[in-house]
């Protein structure tokens, strides 16, 4: 039988659409070739929907919240997508194709990124209200800075955040903790109030009660506001938690997206199932806690087919020679597996694939 793909429009198709990624393929110039770092991404983030993007380290997420916001390194090359963003007047924006001033203005404005290592992120010789005014003065529309009113703003912001906005505005980043540094670097984010913030790693390296607070943050921004948010993390539990659809990034490619519930309970592809069973559940019965076997490919020279097959228990000799595409699994569920079948069923009945194939 022939199966339907999801074509973008389907993974999009909605008047609300904030941000919509067509068939992106970005790569960066290495000694060896060139690494292709995000290949084929298409995808759309609702106005107020939350979107996790989780997946290994070095699948493409940073590469790929980077090209939103044109801040890509100079070694990366967009080959060729779309980004379309429709700001508040509904106006769509090609992300790709604006001048400086456009972006300068689009960035922060309307789509504004909370970086990985933001807690390296701030100048450790600018107090923390020098932060807020060049951030104010790099990327607002307006002509003149009313500093008191940036202030005002960023008061606002901080206390949103949960810090003391006076003590906060005065001190220098290395008199923050970790976790306050973190807190700053999102009321920046917040400070021109954009309708897509992209928070990259938002909890890694801080401590739990830290990371606790941070989710509690970032819980509120999507419940009291409007933002539009896409969320990177390798930590599922966070996504389980914060975000209303997933998409698994493998090799650089979305190979499965869909609403939380379907993704992590209905999963149809052998990779995110591997992440799932990798999570400790509060029962902690899974005994057999094991990360998937194997490493993720070269993206300077990938295998044939799938790029999945070398680790997956699942692989036929038509994996090794196609590479599927994001196949419609229902609900506007997508998985990018030839035997997504066989993956559900296996699920359903508790059959661990990756424990049979290793015995
Ligand atoms: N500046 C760069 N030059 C060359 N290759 C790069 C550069 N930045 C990233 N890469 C490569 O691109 C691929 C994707 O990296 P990226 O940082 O987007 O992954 P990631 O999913 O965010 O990983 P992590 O979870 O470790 O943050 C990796 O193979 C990485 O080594
Ligand atoms: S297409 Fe084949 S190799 Fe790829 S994930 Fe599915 S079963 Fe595994
Ligand atoms: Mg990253």
């Amino acid at each position: 039988m022939k199966e339907k793909t999801l074509s973008s429009a389907e993974i999009r198709g909605s008047e609300r659409t904030a941000l919509s990624v067509e068939n992106l393929e970005i790569g960066y110039r290495a000694s060896r070739g060139i690494v292709h770092a995000v290949r084929g991404v298409s995808f759309d983030l609702l106005e107020g929907e939350s979107l996790a993007l989780i997946g290994e380290s070095g699948s493409g997420k940073t590469t790929m919240g980077l090209s939103l916001v044109r801040l890509l390194p100079t070694s990366a090359k967009v080959f060729s997508g779309k980004i379309i963003f429709k700001d508040d007047t509904g106006r769509q924006l090609d992300v790709l194709n604006l001048e400086k001033e456009g972006l300068r203005r689009f960035r922060w404005e309307q789509c504004a990124m909370v970086f990985q290592s933001a807690l390296n992120a701030l100048n450790p010789v600018l107090r923390v209200r020098d932060h807020f005014l060049d951030t104010y003065k790099s990327h607002a529309s307006s002509g003149r800075v009313d500093e008191k009113k940036v202030i005002e703003r960023a008061k606002e912001v901080l206390r949103f955040v949960q810090l003391d906005p006076d003590r906060v505005l005065n001190s220098f980043p290395h008199e923050l903790s970790g976790g306050m540094r973190q807190r700053v670097m999102i009321a920046l984010g917040l400070l021109l109030n954009p309708k897509v913030i992209i928070l990259d790693e938002p909890t890694t390296a801080l401590d739990v009660i830290t990371q606790r607070a941070i989710i509690d943050v970032i819980r509120r921004l999507k419940q009291e506001h409007e933002f539009a948010m896409i969320f990177i993390s390798h930590d599922l539990s966070l996504a389980a938690e914060l975000a209303d659809r997933v998409a698994t990034m493998y090799a650089g490619r979305v190979i499965e997206i869909g609403n939380v519930e379907d993704v992590f309970y209905k999963p149809c592809h052998p990779y995110t199932v591997g992440l799932l069973r990798a999570v400790p559940t509060l029962e902690g019965g899974r005994k057999d806690l094991i990360s998937i076997p194997g490493s993720p490919p070269d993206l300077i020279d990938m295998p044939s087919g799938c790029k999945f097959h070398p680790r997956c228990p699942y692989a036929t000799q038509q994996c090794m020679e196609e590479e599927p595409p994001l196949i419609d699994v229902g609900n506007n569920h997508g998985a990018a597996c030839w035997h997504w079948q066989r993956v559900i069923q296996d699920w359903e009945a508790g059959k661990d694939a990756y424990e049979r194939d290793s015995d």
